[in-house]
């Protein structure tokens, strides 16, 4: 099989009652295979709905008897065996499917050894995943170390890809559903606009069937970068800031102006989040035309 094999290395955490373990899952990546159970012996298997390979990684990791998984792109269904292909089943030629075994799951003892890893989401970032477990009910929260603004997007669902949009005479709403797959969610949006300007306002993140805003700030009323988190990361010039401005605000008196030049800047919030919960995120948008732009909007860790 001459395809890519790369490496993930993920640390589970998973905290009991009476004992702490943490588990480490090795996982061996084939793209266009699909894992067959052909045996009687196989277990049965659980499919679930993910909005990406990423999240399907965390479906299986969460679950503490997954040692395989498939993930089919053309649907985004996810499923998870116990067993591994060695034992069972065979592997094979499936175009757009990704199927990542275990190849080794050893339960380490604390404290967390450092260890290096080789991942496509992310080459400098390892991703602790912590799941706490009770009798009633399972929390999971992702910390991503060595963290940097934009090392975590990749693996980031994106929401929104504008390349050279032309010029807007309004702001232009943008709704979107989204499954949290963590306690704590990031959305980011990212522009660049030579020569004039982006501008952003009334953004909003809710509960699907609550009215409780999750974001904070998400008007920038209050005049300041309040809740936000923003970086430049390519020294662009004309970087985004808050604006004072009744006309060109969606609402209220302040919006987000961005004429970042040269390269993109980016804009940032952490909502807190129930993983599988069904989230809307909506924002207003309106671009001057300027060229080059983009403006783009992820959503993930
Ligand atoms: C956004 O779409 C353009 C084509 O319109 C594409 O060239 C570009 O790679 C996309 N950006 C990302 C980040 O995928
Ligand atoms: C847009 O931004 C540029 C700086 O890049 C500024 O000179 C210009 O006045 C802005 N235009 C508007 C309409 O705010
Ligand atoms: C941005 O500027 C800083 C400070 O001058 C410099 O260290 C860094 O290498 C620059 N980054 C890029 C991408 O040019
Ligand atoms: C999320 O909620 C929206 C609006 O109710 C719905 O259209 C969408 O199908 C839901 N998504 C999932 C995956 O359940």
């Amino acid at each position: 099989m001459r395809n890519t094999i790369l490496l993930f290395l993920f640390f589970i955490i998973i905290t009991q009652i009476i004992s702490q373990d943490i588990r480490s899952l090795l996982l061996t990546k084939w793209n266009n295979i699909q894992y067959q159970c052909t045996n009687y012996g196989c277990s049965s298997s659980t499919t679930v709905l993910a909005l990406n390979l990423r999240a399907c990684v965390i479906a299986c990791l969460v679950n503490t008897n997954c040692r395989t998984l498939t993930f089919d792109q053309s649907n985004n269904q996810c499923e998870l065996f116990v067993d591994i292909p060695s034992q069972y089943g065979n592997l094979i030629t499936q175009a757009n499917i990704i199927t990542m075994t275990a190849i080794d799951d050893r339960q380490l003892s604390a404290p967390m050894t450092t260890s290096t890893t080789t991942s496509t989401y992310s080459p400098t970032t390892t991703t602790l995943l912590s799941t706490t477990s009770s009798s009633s009910s399972t929390t999971t929260t992702t910390t991503t170390t060595m963290f940097t603004c934009i090392s975590s997007l990749t693996g980031a669902t994106m929401l929104l890809n504008l390349t050279n949009s032309p010029s807007q005479s309004g702001y232009i709403q943008y709704s979107y559903n989204y499954i949290a797959v963590t306690t704590s969610t990031r959305l980011t949006l990212s522009f660049r606009m030579d020569l004039d300007n982006w501008s952003l306002d009334t953004l909003s993140v809710k509960r699907i069937g609550t009215s409780t805003e999750l974001l904070t700030n998400g008007d920038f009323d209050s005049g300041t970068m309040s809740g936000w988190l923003s970086c430049n990361p390519n020294n662009a010039t004309n970087f985004g800031f808050v604006q004072y401005n009744l006309i060109y605000s969606q609402s209220g008196y302040y919006f987000w102006k961005d004429a970042s030049t040269g390269a993109v800047d980016y804009l940032y919030q952490y909502f807190s989040s129930v993983v599988g919960v069904n989230y809307t995120i909506s924002f207003y948008l309106r671009g001057d035309g300027g060229l080059p732009n983009s403006a783009n909007v992820y959503i993930g860790f």
